[in-house]
């Protein structure tokens, strides 16, 4: 993404708040995965939105004065021969600019640039409770701007959070992002095509999990935006499933939920497959209902749509179709006032998407159910787990069935972004057609 966009982020941002007002938002520190080696770095979502940098251990000050001028300040690691050539490049405060379009001091100031900073402003805004070292840090120079009053310092009075703010910003994708997330859920949809295609009795499931990361890679997303979760069979009922470690087994179900991260963006997708290429009756019954439930939900999508609306969608036709199956029974009124569904279905029918995966924003607006408008990015992923004892007849135990798609609400309605990823049950089949065939002996 080009450098003015992030600086037309960091301008939305500060016209929402007060004039006398500072804003501090850090990057990510790198975390330790066993004695002195790391995770892959994963920058922070917020810090990235609006600088585009991704380097650790680096902070954001931007400053809106008493007239309303704004300012922007990145505080970053300086330039280090040594620790580059062990650890990698760094950019160093004097390049910041012309490559970020940001004024830059070293992370080495951070004190006194804060100190700087806050004093005489009103408020402090951050998003409270996630930086406690910072917080600790803020109430130390708070303290001592306020024992230098008789000199003129003045220490804000109010620590804000950031949220209502950045995090309402986010929600609503710009064009830069749309990009993205588009070329990520093409990315994910082939990666699901390549599993489905792979797969075979036989197989465990990490190596499905691996076709999985390696189309990813191969299209330039090198890490999934989540683990990714790979069950066969009962597995598939454990909802965040991600050991992915047992054999897939003939007349089984593979549900695969996985999606990449590109530039920062995800994907969520869910499909469910038959390791054999070929649903079973009861297997195809149970898709053919999570299926209807979906569209259902899908088609439902425009501007003024709530969360609520889709759950309600989705409730009543998976109780109808079970109760039609038989894997309820009862008064189809009752069963769907009492939410009988749920013990099969127990999550929501889906989440915002974005740099995170259950992306920021509010879903209610004061206590009401928080109506779509256009550029938000939703998940719609009903699903029906029947784990061995459930309390219906034994045919169905077991079985597991998830399809989730990735929806950007539109003036006119919906766009899925997703749509690439097979989902009929002849579609399915057919991308697996030859897949017995070509299994290892
Ligand atoms: N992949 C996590 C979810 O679907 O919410
Ligand atoms: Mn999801
Ligand atoms: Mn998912």
């Amino acid at each position: 993404m080009q450098s003015d966009c992030y600086l037309q982020r960091r301008q939305q941002l500060l016209a929402q708040l007060p004039a006398n007002s500072v804003v501090l938002i850090p990057a990510a520190t790198e975390q330790t995965r066993s004695r002195d080696t790391e995770y892959p770095f994963r920058q922070n979502s917020d810090f990235w939105y609006y600088t585009g940098f991704n380097e650790p251990d680096a902070l954001l000050i931007l400053s809106k004065d008493q007239q309303a001028q704004c300012e922007a300040l990145l505080l970053c690691r300086d330039k280090d021969p040594l620790a580059e050539i062990w650890q990698g490049r760094r950019l160093g405060p004097a390049a910041a600019f012309t490559t970020l379009g940001l004024k830059a001091a070293s992370i080495s100031e951070q004190h006194e640039q804060l100190t700087q900073a806050i004093n005489g402003k009103h408020a402090v805004y951050l998003n409270l409770g996630e930086h406690p070292a910072l917080e600790q840090q803020l109430a130390c120079i708070m303290q001592g701007l306020r024992q230098r009053e008789k000199r003129g310092d003045i220490a804000p009075l109010a620590l804000q959070d950031l949220r209502p703010f950045s995090s309402e910003q986010r929600l609503i994708k710009d064009d830069a992002e749309l990009t993205m997330m588009r070329r990520a859920a093409q990315i994910s949809s082939q990666a699901h095509h390549r599993a489905m295609q792979f797969c075979h009795s036989g197989a465990f499931e990490y190596q499905l999990e691996a076709e999985i990361l390696h189309e990813f890679a191969m299209q330039g997303a090198r890490y999934p935006a989540y683990n990714s979760i790979v069950g066969s069979g009962e597995n598939g009922c454990i909802l965040h499933y991600t050991e992915n470690s047992s054999q897939l087994k003939a007349g089984d179900l593979v549900l695969i939920d996985a999606g990449c991260e590109l530039a920062g963006y995800a994907a969520d997708i869910s499909r469910t497959f038959p390791v054999s290429g070929r649903f079973s009756p009861e297997q195809a019954a149970l898709y053919e209902l999570v299926l209807e439930a979906q569209l259902a939900c899908i088609a439902a999508v425009k501007p003024g749509t709530t969360f609520a609306e889709l759950n309600t969608i989705a409730e009543q036709i998976l109780t109808k179709g079970l109760l039609q199956l038989g894997i309820l029974q009862g008064d189809l009124t009752e069963l769907i006032t009492n939410k009988a569904c749920k013990q099969y279905f127990m999550h929501g029918i889906g989440h915002w998407l974005g740099l995170d995966v259950h992306d920021v924003g509010a879903y209610k607006v004061a206590t009401a159910d928080r109506p779509f408008v256009p550029g938000m990015v939703l998940t719609i992923e009903p699903g029906l787990y029947i784990a061995s004892g459930s309390s219906t007849a034994e045919k169905w135990w077991g079985l597991a069935v998830r399809i989730e798609d990735n929806i950007l609400v539109t003036n006119e309605g919906a766009e899925n972004l997703t749509a690439g990823c097979v989902k009929t049950l002849g579609d399915i089949e057919q991308l697996m057609k030859n897949n017995q065939a070509k299994a290892p002996c």
